[in-house]
């Protein structure tokens, strides 16, 4: 993995466009991301996302997400979250 992504990026990103979000898309897309990241080999993902945004958290969290860690990347930003999700 690169360093810039294990600072900001992590394995796994995803974005819903603004009208079809609250409808479980990125819920959904980050669950069927999960078994191709084991198909190349990784045992677990690391996910970032700010400590603002609420609803990325929450689908980290509904896929199994365990924070690592909280991280200060710059005063002028939210705190960087880290989070893991194990692949079995
Ligand atoms: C974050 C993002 C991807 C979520 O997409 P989405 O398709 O709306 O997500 P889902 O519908 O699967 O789930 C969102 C969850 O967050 C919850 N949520 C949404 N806004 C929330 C808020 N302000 N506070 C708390 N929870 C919130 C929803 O209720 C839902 O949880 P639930 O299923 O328990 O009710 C979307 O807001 C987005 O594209 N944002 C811009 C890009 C981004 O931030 N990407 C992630 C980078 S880390």
């Amino acid at each position: 993995m690169r360093d810039a992504l294990r600072v900001e990026g992590g394995h796994i990103g995803y974005d819903t466009v603004p009208s079809f979000r609250g409808r479980g898309v990125a819920t959904e897309m980050l669950r069927q991301a999960l078994p191709l990241a084991r198909a190349l080999g990784l045992t677990a993902v690391l996910i970032t996302c700010d400590d603002t945004n609420a609803a990325s958290i929450r689908v980290i969290e509904k896929n199994g997400g365990s924070l690592k860690e909280r991280k200060a990347l710059d005063a002028s930003r939210p705190l960087k979250c880290y989070y893991f999700i194990a692949l079995g």
